[in-house]
């Protein structure tokens, strides 16, 4: 039997007079008297290929069986088509059905809602939307891990169930063992752990940012790639409950250096879509939004500013002098909200902005203290459409500075030894970010809603698949 040929590579042949075998499933069919159209895609591409097959060839019962989402196997000529819209297409010689889709497809109507498609997120993967979104979503990873490995960062790969809480926000997931219908618990009302899996109360982990630090200042550059989670309640077309994150950490860096990386790393991954998904980029450009391919231009071609805090505050509080209605009130001190982030960088700069020196007292633990005594050496890489899709710090790395920092915040060093050794013993400058991978294909994609970047999304009360 002759070997079945991806539909990719049969489109991109231009082998014509040649017999070939492609496999996939039906996305339209059209019937003339004599002649039948079929539309065959089998997702190594956004592009389907045209079968023709001659009623006269072909069994009656066969051909009422192909219909949209029917899986077939089909062995024919490739010829030049003299349609439009297609430079080649097959002739069909034999089909064989693999599988008949009954009536009750649900993508069988074009046209449905994202919300409707998300009910169906193990079927939505057929569809010319979410075949794109997802062969985009592979080689995003693969432009991170290229981009990383050119740099001669390593690949380090920190633990997903852990027993320090890096942000500090107590938005973790609990990971335990015990039965929770008959919980122990001490004579302060307090749940005993010590006969817990792991001996002690564990989570899954929000970043792993602790431990790549540990890396860095032994490796001098690493960055990690993999599932975070956080239990914030924040059903937001930007925010999951499980999302991936990748987590560079250099040795030896400052806040410039830092920048020029977040700068450099988000316009490669950028310039890698353009250059190797561009199909699929069309599509979206045509089906999602009109002016993506624009926008992802503009960002490869323009310089970041860089932006202190309290000059953002002084732009918001001048555009609500002058009209500007925010949800949300402005002071300095305050958290941004994704509507002063967007304000920003659409609206005032028209451009992505890194925005530097954020009071300490909305930043982490781990950030470089300024000498002002009042502001950290934290930046946020905020984007058009998305708000934020960077956070990063220069890493305090005096040990009675942490060590103070982390007192005045209430928090146990027990547990963090380990963390703070790096500080103890030959401590470094460095620095690093996170960058939210969903939030990179939010903004690659065009799509508008956190949930349809990720194959199956968890949300507040969603775990479906
Ligand atoms: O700003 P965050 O909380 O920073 C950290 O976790 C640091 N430890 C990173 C570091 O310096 N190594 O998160 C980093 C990024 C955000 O900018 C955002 O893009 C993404 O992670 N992110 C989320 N993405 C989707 N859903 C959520 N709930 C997210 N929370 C953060
Ligand atoms: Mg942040």
């Amino acid at each position: 039997m002759q070997k079945r040929t991806k539909i990719v590579d049969v489109l991109k042949s231009g082998r014509v007079d040649t017999e070939v075998v492609v496999m996939g499933w039906v996305r339209t069919k059209r019937d003339s008297k004599t002649v039948v159209f079929i539309a065959l895609n089998d997702g190594s591409t956004i592009n389907n290929v045209q079968i023709v097959a001659d009623v006269v060839n072909f069994d009656e019962e066969l051909l009422k069986q192909i219909t949209t989402g029917a899986c077939l196997s089909v062995t024919g000529k490739l010829v030049q088509s003299v349609g439009a819209g297609q430079s080649v297409e097959i002739q069909a010689k034999e089909i064989k059905l693999f599988g008949a889709c009954p009536q009750d497809y649900p993508m069988q109507k074009k046209g449905q809602t994202m919300e409707y498609m998300r009910q169906y997120a193990h079927l939505r993967l057929r569809t010319n939307t979410f075949g794109a979104v997802f062969r985009i979503r592979h080689n995003m990873a693969i432009a991170i891990h290229k981009f990383f490995h050119d740099k001669g960062f390593v690949y380090f790969h920190s633990p997903l169930i852990t027993a320090s809480d890096c942000e500090g926000a107590g938005q973790m997931f609990q990971v335990t063992t015990k039965n929770l219908y008959d919980l122990q618990k001490d004579e302060n009302g307090k749940i005993i752990y010590t006969d817990d899996f792991f001996g002690k109360q564990t989570s899954l982990t929000v970043s792993g940012q602790l431990e790549g630090e540990l890396a860095a200042t032994a490796l001098g550059a690493i960055y990690t790639f993999g599932p975070t989670f956080r239990a914030e309640n924040s059903n937001t077309p930007r925010h999951l409950a499980e999302f991936w994150m990748i987590e560079p950490e250099m040795a030896f860096y400052d806040i410039d250096d830092l920048m020029a990386l977040e700068e450099e790393f988000i316009k490669y991954c950028v310039k890698w879509a353009l250059d190797n998904c561009q199909d699929d980029l069309a599509f979206l450009n045509k089906m999602i939004d009109k002016s993506l391919l624009e926008r992802l231009n503009s960002v490869i071609n323009t310089e970041f500013i860089h932006l202190p805090y309290t000059e953002g505050i002084k732009i918001l509080e001048d555009a609500i002098a002058k009209g500007h209605k925010f949800e949300f009130p402005v002071f300095w001190g305050c958290d941004l909200a994704s509507e002063h982030e967007r304000y920003l960088v659409e609206e005032h700069f028209k451009k992505p902005v890194i925005m530097i020196d954020y009071p300490k007292e909305i930043k982490s633990f781990y950030m470089k203290q300024n000498a002002d005594g009042k502001t950290v050496q934290g930046t946020d890489v905020l984007f058009p459409q998305i708000g934020e899709i960077i956070g990063g710090s220069v890493r305090e790395e005096d040990y009675g500075k942490l060590l103070a920092r982390m007192n005045e915040l209430g928090m146990k060093t027990e547990g963090y030894e380990w963390y703070l050794d790096t500080r103890k013993y030959g401590s470094c400058p460095h620095a690093g970010f996170g960058l939210g991978f969903e939030r990179l294909m939010l903004f690659v994609t065009g799509m508008a809603n956190i949930r349809d970047v990720i194959p199956f999304p968890r949300t507040p009360k969603n775990a479906e698949f």
